[in-house]
């Protein structure tokens, strides 16, 4: 079974991802990481953001296992991840690694952007998480501050709306809810309902509860 989270910042979808990939058993892969190293490793390399043909070079030496999450989480990664996220040959170099996770024979639960559309539009469940823009950013907000960060709400939710609206308007692979998806409103659950909600859908759609 593939499970494809799709859904904007801080829309609950990278928690969702892992509570039902450690539900079912399954591999889990946050493609948001593969943008932000993508981003880190140009930055590390002293490049600009928009190089095209550096950035495509960056996306296609990544390594999985070099992968540094604590460093890949902050706020200034989040915003440049959607910068070379928006690069078509970007995408590209990563689109290979990706369907090779997802066509894993255990299966596997992605979450990204374009899991449902793009990845995995065979995936049995899709399911686009979405919930307010000040709801995204107060959890992010508070998801930064845990982390250390020094946390200026506003700030946080500009980014959230710059982020949304880079990414549901770019040409390549916008953000946007595949077809066949089942829209999850998580903004008045908490993590636990969300959940419930998500297997519900996983019940509905494939016929599995466990
Ligand atoms: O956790 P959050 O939703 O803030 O970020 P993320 O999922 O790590 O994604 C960071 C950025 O990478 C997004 O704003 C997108 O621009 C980009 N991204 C994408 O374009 N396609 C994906 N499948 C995953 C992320």
């Amino acid at each position: 079974m593939i499970i494809a989270l799709d859904g904007p910042a801080a829309s609950g979808k990278g928690t969702l991802a892992r509570r039902l990939a450690a539900h079912f058993d399954l591999p889990h892969l946050d493609t948001g990481l593969l943008y932000r190293a993508t981003a880190r490793s140009l930055m590390d390399a002293g490049e600009r953001l928009d190089n095209e043909r550096r950035a495509e070079e960056a996306a296609r030496g990544l390594a999985l296992m070099d992968f540094d999450e604590e460093h890949l989480r902050g706020r200034e990664m989040g915003e440049a991840a959607s910068v070379v996220a928006a690069i078509p040959a970007v995408r590209a170099a990563l689109f290979d690694m990706q369907q090779a996770f997802a066509t894993r024979p255990e299966g596997a639960v992605l979450d990204g952007r374009d899991i449902g559309t793009v990845i995995c539009p065979q995936a049995q469940v899709k399911i686009f998480v979405t919930a307010s823009p000040e709801t995204r950013a107060n959890r992010r907000a508070i998801e930064l501050a845990k982390r250390g960060e020094k946390v200026d709400y506003a700030a946080v939710l500009d980014d959230i709306r710059k982020r949304d609206e880079r990414d549901s308007h770019r040409s390549s692979a916008p953000l946007v809810a595949a077809a066949d998806a089942v829209l999850l409103d998580t903004t008045h659950l908490d993590i636990e309902a969300a959940l419930k909600a998500a297997l519900d859908i996983v019940a509905e759609k494939a016929g599995l509860r466990a």
